[in-house]
C-alpha cells in the first residue's frame, strides 16, 4: 500500500533511535534516483485523546530519503508516496499500548539497517520499565524481542524496578493495616496473593518501626524519618503509632480532643488526605473515631474524595474501606452510592459520609456525582440514603454525616439559603436513627478571631455559613427501656459501689495510676465535688487520693457545685442539663497554665465530666484530660445519650 510521506509522523516517545545517520539517508537518496526499490516501511494508526495519527515504527532512513528526494522532482513525483504496511489493522490507543508499540518498534529496528546503539536500547528499556509499574513486561521478554541478553536488560532497569517494588510494598503495608484481605490487596496491586503474604511476612514493618524510633531518639521528626526511609509521612506515622492507645496517638499526633460541640481547626492536617475539592480537616475525623469507635473497628467511607477518612483510620488503628464514584487513590475503590451502599456497610461500626454539599463544587466532581442533580432529586436521594443506611447498618453501628448549608450559589428564588443540615438531620431521624450529637465544624475561614467577632456585631446570624456535622447511633425504642448492665470491668465497680468495697477501689485505682504513668505526662489532679453531704464515703475523693499518691502529683480541691451544697443529686442533674458553661460547676481557683487530670469513678452519660471540664477550662486550665475507672454500657451499647 502507498501512503503519502506527509501523512506519516515520528513519535519520539515510541521510536527507539535517538539519532539518524545522514550518510545512510544520502546513500538511500542516490539509490532511489538510480531506480532502486526498498522494502516497505512499517507504520501504525494510533489515537491520542481521540485524534488519529499514522506513526512510523520501522524505516526512518527510507522515509527520510523519500522526503529528501521528493522536492527535487515535484508534487507528483514517485517519491511523494512510500510503500508501507500497518503492524495492526485496528487503531491502537497510544496510552494503552505504549509499551507494546515501543517493544515492536525497537524489535524491527534491531533486525536490519544501521545498528541501534546500546544507549538507544537502554533509554527505551528504562522508559518501558517506568511506564510499567505493575511489571507486565519482564526483562526476559524485552531481551528476547530485541535479541539481547536478559541480564543486560535487567541491569538497566534494576534500580527503577527496585523503587517500584518498594512503592508497591508500601501500598501493601497500608492496605493490610487498613484491614484488607490478601486477596483484596492482590486485586489492587496486580500481583498474586501468595506474594502479598510474602511481602507482609518479610519483617519490613518492624524494621521500619525500629528505624523511625532510632531516628526520633536522635531528636528528628517522623517526617524526617519518612524522607530517609523514602515512604510517605502518613505511612511513617501509622507505623510509628502501631500498638499505642488512642490517647497516646492523639498526643503524639498533636491533635487536640474537642470537648465541646464546636470543632474548629486551623486548616487541614497534611498527614490526612490529599489536596482535593471539599477536603475536610482530618482532625475532625480523628475526633469522631476517638469518640465513636474503638481500635480495630471497621469504618466505611462511601464518598471518600481525597481519602481523609482512610488516612485518619490508618493513624488511629481502625479498619477502613473507602469508595468514590471517581477514585483518585489506590486505597479507594470505585462505587456509585446511588446504586447501593458499598460492600461492607452491613458490617461496619461507623459509616462516615461527607457528600457534596449539593451543587457547591459540582464543576469539580464527576458528571455522575450527586452534586449534578436538581435540588429536588438531591433531596430525594438524601431521603433514600437515610433509609438505606437504617436498613443496612447493624444495631449499635454509628453514622457520621457531614454537610454544610448552602448560601453562595444556586439559591432558589425567595430563599436566603438552603438548610441542608436540617434536611439531612430530619431524614436520618425520620428513618429511625437516634441523634446522639450535633457538632458545628466551621471552616477555618469561618472561625472568627475576637477582633473579627467584635466587628461582626450587628450582622445577621444567617450571614454566617457553617459546616455542621451530626453523629447518630442506631436506636431501638423497645430495648431502650430495659435496664443497662455493666460490662466485665464495670461489674467489679458495681460490686464496689453497692458494698463500698474499699479494697477493690484501691486495686482499681492503682491500675488506673499504672495506665496514667505510661502516658509519661504530669498533671494536677481534680475531681468533681462530693455528690451529697449525706454520704460518709466519697469514692472519687478516695480514688483521687490514691492516684495522686501513686504518681506523686498535686491534688486540687477547686470544684464546687454551682447549686450549693444542699442541692439533691436529682435536682442537680436536672439543672446541669439546662445549665450553660460555668453555671453547673464552679472552679474556685485560678488554674492558668495548668494541665489538669479530672478523675471520676464511673462515666455514664459523661455530663458531670464535661461540665467539670468546662469549669476547669474557664478557670484558665491549659489542658484538661479525664480518666475514669469504667463506663456503663447499655445492652445494645448505644442506648445512652452520651454527653461526649
Ligand atoms: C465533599 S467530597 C469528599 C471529600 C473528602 N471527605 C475529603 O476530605 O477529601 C464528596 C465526594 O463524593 C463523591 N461522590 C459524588 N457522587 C457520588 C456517588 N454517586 N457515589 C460515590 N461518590 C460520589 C465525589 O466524587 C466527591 O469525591
Amino acid at each position: 500500500m502507498k501512503i503519502s510521506i506527509n501523512d506519516i509522523l515520528i513519535d519520539n516517545d515510541i521510536y527507539p533511535r535517538t539519532r539518524k545517520s545522514q550518510q545512510t539517508i544520502d546513500q538511500y537518496v542516490e539509490a532511489l534516483r538510480a531506480g532502486a526499490q526498498f522494502p516497505s516501511i512499517e507504520c501504525q494508526r494510533i489515537s491520542i485523546d481521540g485524534t488519529e495519527q499514522i506513526i512510523i515504527l520501522d524505516g526512518l532512513h527510507r522515509w527520510e530519503a523519500y522526503k529528501k528526494a521528493q522536492p527535487e522532482l515535484g508534487e507528483n513525483s514517485d517519491f511523494s508516496q512510500i510503500e508501507a504496511h500497518f503492524w495492526k489493522d485496528e487503531v491502537l490507543d497510544k496510552k494503552e499500548n505504549l509499551n507494546l508499540l515501543r517493544l515492536r518498534s525497537a524489535a524491527l529496528n534491531s533486525q536490519h539497517g544501521d545498528r541501534m546503539t546500546n544507549a538507544d536500547y537502554q533509554s527505551l528499556a528504562e522508559k518501558i520499565a517506568r511506564d510499567d509499574p505493575d511489571h507486565k513486561l519482564s526483562s526476559e521478554t524485552i531481551a528476547k524481542e530485541w535479541g539481547l541478553r536478559p541480564r543486560t536488560v535487567r541491569d538497566w532497569v534494576q534500580s527503577i524496578r527496585a523503587k517500584q517494588k518498594a512503592k508497591r510494598d508500601r501500598i501493601i503495608f497500608k492496605l493490610s493495616m487498613l484491614g484488607w484481605s490478601t486477596r483484596e490487596i492482590a486485586e489492587v496491586v496486580g500481583i498474586d496473593y501468595s506474594n502479598i503474604s510474602r511481602v507482609l511476612q518479610n519483617g519490613e514493618i518492624a524494621k521500619m518501626q525500629q528505624a523511625i524510633s532510632d531516628w526520633l531518639s536522635q531528636g528528628k521528626t517522623v517526617e524526617e524519618a519518612a524522607e530517609k526511609l523514602e515512604i510517605d509521612a502518613t505511612l511513617a506515622w501509622a507505623i510509628h503509632l502501631c500498638g499505642k492507645s488512642d490517647i497516646e496517638r492523639l498526643a503524639d499526633l498533636g491533635v487536640s480532643l474537642k470537648l465541646y460541640d464546636d470543632w474548629s481547626f486551623q486548616g487541614c492536617d497534611a498527614r490526612l488526605g490529599i489536596s482535593y475539592p471539599g477536603r475536610i480537616p482530618g482532625q475532625l475525623v480523628i475526633n469522631t473515631l476517638y469518640y465513636y469507635t474503638v481500635p480495630g473497628d471497621l469504618v466505611i467511607d462511601p464518598m471518600a474524595g481525597g481519602g481523609t477518612v482512610v488516612d485518619a483510620c490508618l493513624l488511629m488503628g481502625r479498619k477502613c474501606y473507602a469508595y468514590d464514584i471517581e477514585p483518585v487513590r489506590k486505597d479507594i475503590k470505585k462505587h456509585n452510592i446511588e446504586a447501593s451502599l458499598p460492600p461492607g456497610s452491613d458490617e461496619c461500626n461507623l459509616m462516615f459520609i461527607d457528600p457534596p454539599y449539593w451543587s457547591m463544587l459540582d464543576e469539580q466532581y464527576s458528571d455522575e456525582s450527586v452534586s449534578s442533580k436538581t435540588l429536588d432529586d438531591f433531596n430525594k436521594w438524601l431521603e433514600k440514603l437515610a433509609s438505606d443506611c437504617y436498613v443496612t447498618l447493624k444495631p449499635g453501628a454509628k453514622l457520621a454525616f457531614l454537610i454544610q448549608n448552602q448560601t453562595e450559589k444556586n439559591i432558589p428564588e425567595g430563599k436566603y439559603y438552603l438548610d441542608h443540615v436540617f434536611t439531612a438531620q430530619k431524614n436520618f431521624v425520620d428513618a429511625g436513627f437516634k441523634m446522639v450529637r450535633r457538632i458545628n465544624c466551621p471552616l477555618s475561614t469561618e472561625t472568627f478571631t475576637p477582633q473579627r467577632e467584635a466587628k461582626m456585631k450587628g450582622i445577621k446570624i444567617t450571614e454566617r455559613s457553617e459546616i455542621e456535622g451530626i453523629a447518630l447511633a442506631r436506636y431501638y425504642p423497645k430495648r431502650l427501656k430495659r435496664l443497662h448492665y455493666w460490662d466485665e470491668f464495670s461489674r467489679d465497680l458495681y460490686q464496689f459501689k453497692k458494698y463500698y468495697d474499699v479494697a477493690l477501689i484501691e486495686k482499681l485505682a492503682k491500675g488506673l495510676a499504672e495506665v496514667l504513668r505510661a502516658t509519661g505526662r504530669t498533671f494536677d489532679i481534680a475531681t468533681h465535688p462530693p455528690p451529697s453531704r449525706a454520704r460518709l464515703y466519697y469514692p472519687c475523693s478516695h480514688l483521687a487520693q490514691i492516684v495522686s499518691t501513686e504518681l506523686d502529683l498535686d491534688l486540687l480541691d477547686c470544684l464546687r457545685w454551682a447549686g450549693g451544697k444542699g442541692e439533691s443529686q436529682k435536682k442537680r442533674v436536672g439543672r446541669m442539663k439546662l445549665a450553660r458553661l460555668y453555671e453547673a460547676v464552679e472552679c474556685t481557683s485560678d488554674l492558668s497554665g495548668l494541665d489538669i487530670l479530672l478523675l471520676d469513678d464511673i462515666c455514664t452519660t459523661g455530663i458531670t465530666l464535661s461540665k467539670c471540664q468546662e469549669a476547669l477550662k474557664f478557670a484558665g486550665a491549659e489542658s484538661c484530660f479525664s480518666a475514669v475507672l469504667g463506663w456503663t454500657v447499655s445492652e445494645d451499647k448505644s442506648g445512652f445519650k452520651r454527653a461526649f
